[in-house]
């Protein structure tokens, strides 16, 4: 009798709680800026972000991790900022204080997990290796590269990929992963290892490049990264993601991305600054 009471009134007082918590979700973290949602994301990565120039001629953020970074500021009543940001960067911005969210198709793997907190899973993909479509039979095992120049992205897994897998390679780091695409179609690049899906999409505009075979990798999936100890930005995220899952506005903002990305005639592999003009960057390696 005595212990059914006990656990009648804990359920209550738990159920209680769990309200309150919700209700004070708002006000249970803090963000960088007030009132604003501030994410890094390094938009070369289509159809995860990348730049679509509008019916005014003007590049434009798209892609289906800033329609999810919308989402997530408009569900938390944040105005949401976006700072683009090389990949190989956004999470020193993480850490040092400057950005709230890291969405740029993030794979959360043991080694990131150790220094930054990451969301529940939003997209599930895996890893191809490529190479430009004239040398598609060129190859047949890594083995073949050594000596070669195999590249990656600058502080992504795919670089810890080529080291593993073509460690005879020369293999170059580069900051974005169009420049990667670009270098592979005019021969500077004799292989790379890029995201499947994005190798995909960018092959769709660029038929010169050949997505060869696929690479296996144990972290598959994007989630979002924060700065560790943000438990109510992270739960909150989380709660998100779940929705945007279950009521297919995530799928609806992948189609849209992938639809944008295909219109070939106006997408802008470049970079912005901060005021959004048209940044003229010198190649680098
Ligand atoms: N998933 C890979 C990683 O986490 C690559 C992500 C690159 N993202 C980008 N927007 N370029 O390392």
């Amino acid at each position: 009798m005595m212990k059914k009471w006990i656990a009648l009134s804990m359920t209550a007082a738990m159920v209680l709680s769990m309200g309150m918590i919700s209700s004070a979700e708002d006000a249970s973290f803090n963000t960088v800026a007030e009132g604003k949602l501030t994410i890094g994301t390094s938009p070369d990565f289509a159809p995860y972000e990348f730049y679509h120039i509008d019916e005014n001629g003007t590049p434009q953020l798209a892609g289906f991790d800033i329609a999810l970074a919308q989402r997530i500021a408009d569900d938390l009543g944040l105005e949401l900022k976006v700072v683009p940001i090389d990949f190989g960067g956004i999470l020193t911005e993480l850490q040092s204080g400057n950005i709230d969210l890291g969405i740029s198709g993030f794979s959360p793997t043991p080694e990131r997990a150790e220094t930054f907190d990451f969301s529940d899973l939003y997209y599930t993909g895996g890893q191809a290796f490529c190479v430009a479509m004239e040398n598609k039979d060129a190859f047949s095992s890594y083995e073949d590269f050594a000596g070669l120049s195999v590249g990656a992205q600058t502080g992504s897994i795919q670089y810890g990929l080529a080291e593993e897998n073509t460690p005879d390679a020369n293999i170059v780091g580069l900051t974005k992963v169009t420049d990667i695409v670009m270098e592979l179609i005019n021969g500077t690049l004799d292989g790379a290892f890029i995201e499947k899906d994005v190798a995909l999409q960018y092959a769709k505009n660029y038929p010169d490049l050949c997505v060869l075979w696929d690479v296996e990798f144990d972290s598959e999936g994007s989630a979002i990264a924060l700065k560790k100890g943000n438990e109510g930005l992270l739960d909150a995220v989380n709660g998100v993601i779940a929705q945007a899952l279950e009521d297919g506005s995530m799928g609806e903002y992948i189609e849209e991305a992938q639809a944008l990305a295909s219109d070939e005639e106006n997408t802008y592999e470049g970079m912005l600054d901060a005021n959004g003009e048209v940044v003229q960057e010198a190649e680098t390696e």
